[in-house]
């Protein structure tokens, strides 16, 4: 089938903007990305600059965006992302520096990564030999001991993109790795250092980070989990799980969210400052006629509602 595949250049060393060029090339649909690209810069233009090396989704040095979306180059094929004008658009990786055309500078990724102290904690005594755990222990951990480090989630995270400070999906499921492995005893520093401000409460459920992962490792899943690992064991003295907790009350309380009480509650009723800081938000909600009531009614017929909680708190 011909295709037309439009790839963004961008060559700092030239010293021009990043361009859209694109190439006519005939392909099978089943073709991959990355083989279309190889034969772009085989047989149109060796100019082209990108990353490969395993063609077979390990090494995981492939990530850019298709059709808006990152991913692996080497396991997406040509007929799952082509549009209907039988257009492909190619882009760098999103929320990393362009170092040249699909090049981006992975230091933003590896900073996040060091940051979690990515490898096993233990303090006890050595083993005789190994470390040994049952496979009921370790089988939550089989999926998202499957990252290859792509970086394709922090590609796509819509946090990163109003906040550099965020963890992000990659380094959080990292944490969750090591929280989940029966052999790691730093739980209470990892999951301590996560509650904060960048960690796992920043997470805003876009799931782009799940769609974007081409191993399955469900980035966003692992932090819900991480936020009630977090919360079971005690870390509860984050704005993150006061806003939880006060969403959760008030629903449970009368059906709707009391947008009045949510923030102060989250943020502590003590916390003058950032209580100071919702003003203005306030006068412009009043402004808008969008000021809830101050006496948040409840919903007519809670006891479904009520039913739910009561379940719930059973399991
Ligand atoms: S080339 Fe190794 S993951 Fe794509």
């Amino acid at each position: 089938m011909e295709v037309k595949v439009k790839i963004r250049r961008y060559n700092p060393e030239k010293g021009n903007e990043p361009f859209f060029q694109t190439y006519s090339l005939d392909v099978s649909p089943k073709e991959t990305i990355l083989n279309v690209i190889l034969q772009i810069r085989g047989e149109q233009d060796r100019t082209l600059g990108f990353r490969c090396s395993c063609r077979s989704a390990i090494c995981g040095s492939c990530a850019m965006k298709m059709n808006g979306q990152g991913g692996l180059a080497c396991n997406t094929q040509v007929e799952n992302v082509i549009s209907k004008d039988g257009e492909i658009l190619i882009e760098p990786a999103g929320n990393m520096d362009v170092i040249r055309d699909l090049i981006v500078d992975f230091n933003f990724f590896w900073d996040k990564i060091k940051q979690v102290t990515p490898y096993l904690q233990y303090s006890g005594p050595a083993p005789e030999r190994e470390h040994l755990c049952s496979n009921e222990e370790m089988i939550d951990l089989s999926l998202v001991t499957e990252c290859v480090m792509c970086g394709s989630c922090v590609s796509d995270c819509t946090v990163l993109e109003v906040d550099k400070n965020f963890l992000g999906p990659a380094a959080l499921a990292k944490v969750y790795r090591f929280v989940s492995d029966p052999r790691d005893k730093a739980n209470d520093s990892r999951l301590s250092q996560a509650s904060q401000y960048t960690g796992m409460w920043d997470c805003t459920h876009c799931f782009k980070c799940v769609e974007a992962c081409p191993k399955r490792v469900l980035p966003m899943e692992r932090i819900l989990s991480l936020r009630k690992i977090a919360m079971d064991s005690g870390h509860t003295g984050n704005v993150g799980t006061r806003h939880s907790k006060a969403i959760t009350d008030s629903v449970e309380h009368s059906g709707t969210l009391n947008e009045v009480t949510v923030m102060p509650k989250s943020f502590g009723w003590w916390n003058i400052k950032e209580n100071l800081a919702l003003i203005p938000s306030g006068i412009r909600m009043m402004r808008r006629g969008k000021m809830p009531k101050l006496l948040h009614p409840k919903l007519p017929n809670m006891e479904n509602i009520k039913r739910i909680f009561r379940k719930f708190k059973k399991k």
